[in-house]
């Protein structure tokens, strides 16, 4: 086990730059089955569940080398074996195994999901898409057995614009029989990257972004070459970083467009943002306003970034209040926050947040992104070192942390506990 420690108090001074989106490289993997040649994915991130995706892929016969930011994923001969459930559980992703092995053999048999455990994460959505579309379902021995006897199109109405029920109804009903209809579905830009893929590999998929996705199932699918889209959280976090130490930096490979929700807000507190054509320069300022800030489905302020934001909101003069609208219950970074100094209560699915003057500590990470908040509480801690444990947490979604951030002045380390 690992932990991080760090010496608050310095700006943060220079760029960086940021890979390929983890939301989107945790999709695009299984999605790559689907085909019976070889997919070539660029820019992907270097995390720990992308190698944990890699060995469950591996363990099915597919053929996976990376060069650098390079992949190249060969399903010529993979066969349906039962998944390490050890590995399925490590990572909340591995369900989209479901919609990839039913769209490629009609079966699929994989352990219940695992992943950050912030609070209970149901698949009642993507069951329903798969049974509308021919599946049976049932649970046995703690995994998921799916067999579809025939895969047919079919019209599903999310009940919840999930993420990754869209996604996964999206693999599965590429190869079905028939066209599939995905109502008040999912419109986060990881989902229009995954469709993109797909129809690059020879699927039709329409509506991709919008809240109704159109896709017409085809028998086969070939190769391709596909470039991930950037990754728009450990962006949003690093802009946080810079605003929150009064710093100045400038985050390159941005599709500004993404950042937009995170951008006024962070200009509603008074933190000056400049949007450049692929980046991002953030320039902090001493003096911010408390702000009211909603937690909602793309292109709404990112979920993933309430728990980043709440550290950054202690340093606002007056009360802010976070409401997470996703999730009902993802605020474990608070207790460890409260431990450095950081006035903040939980009322329901909102944190109201006092300015606090923060202070090191000893502090916990319980999730990925709960993590990032604590890092950025050491960053800005004026007195003491922070000490952060749980650092396989934070490894699963910010790649070259402490590097990058030793980059722009920050005085962090790593070291065995
Ligand atoms: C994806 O999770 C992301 N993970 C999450 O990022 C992100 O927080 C989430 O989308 C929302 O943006 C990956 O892409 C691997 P959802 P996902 O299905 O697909 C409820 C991170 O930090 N729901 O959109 O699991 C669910 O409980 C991770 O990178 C159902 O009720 O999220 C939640 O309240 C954390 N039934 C809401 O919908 C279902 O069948 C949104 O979940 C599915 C979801």
């Amino acid at each position: 086990m690992e932990r991080l420690l760090i010496t608050g108090g310095r700006p943060l001074r220079g760029s960086v730059t940021i890979c390929g989106a983890k939301n989107s490289a945790l999709a695009l993997l299984p999605a790559a089955i689907l085909s019976e040649s070889v997919v070539t994915l660029d820019n992907l991130p270097e995390l720990s569940d992308i190698e944990v995706f890699v060995c469950i892929l591996e363990e099915l016969g597919t053929k996976i080398e990376r060069i650098g930011d390079q992949m190249t994923i060969d399903s010529r001969n993979i066969s349906l074996v039962s998944m390490n459930n050890e590995l399925v559980q490590k990572l909340r992703a591995s369900y989209y195994l479901m919609g990839a092995l039913l769209g490629r053999f009609g079966e699929a048999i994989i352990g219940l999901p695992g992943g950050c455990n912030f609070e209970p994460r149901p698949i009642d959505q993507h069951i329903k898409g798969f049974e509308a579309m021919g599946a049976e379902v049932h649970y046995e021995h703690g995994a998921i057995h799916l067999r579809a006897k025939k895969l047919s199109g079919a019209k599903i109405y999310l009940d919840v614009a999930s993420v990754g029920a869209t996604i996964n109804i999206m693999l599965a009903a590429s190869r079905a029989k028939g066209v599939t209809l995905i109502e008040n579905a999912a419109k986060e830009p990881e989902i229009i990257d995954v469709a993109t893929l797909l129809n690059a590999m020879g699927a039709k998929i329409k509506g991709a972004g919008t809240e109704t996705i159109r896709i017409e199932g085809v028998v086969e699918m070939h190769g391709c070459r596909h470039s991930i889209i950037p990754d728009r959280i450990q962006i949003g976090t690093y802009m946080i970083m810079a605003a929150a130490t009064r710093g100045d930096v400038t985050v390159e490979n941005v599709i500004p467009k993404h950042m937009e929700a995170l951008t006024a807000k962070l200009q509603e507190m008074g933190v000056e943002v400049i949007e450049m054509d692929e980046s991002i320069r953030v320039i902090g300022k001493d003096e911010y306003e408390s702000i009211d800030v909603k937690a909602l489905v793309y292109p709404g302020f990112a979920t993933d970034l309430q728990s980043p934001m709440t550290t950054l909101l202690t340093q606002a003069n007056g009360i802010s209040v976070l409401t997470d609208n996703v999730y009902n219950a993802r605020f474990k970074q608070v207790p460890e926050l409260q431990k450095m100094g950081a006035k903040i209560r939980v009322e329901g699915r909102s944190a109201i947040i006092e300015g606090s003057n923060l202070r090191g500590a000893k502090v916990f990470a319980t999730d990925l992104r709960a993590g990032a908040a604590l890092v950025i509480a050491g960053l800005i801690a004026t007195s003491g070192v922070t000490e952060i444990h749980g650092v396989e947490y934070i490894d699963r979604g910010y790649d070259g942390l402490v590097n990058n951030l030793r980059g722009l002045g920050a005085e962090i380390w790593r070291e065995s506990e």
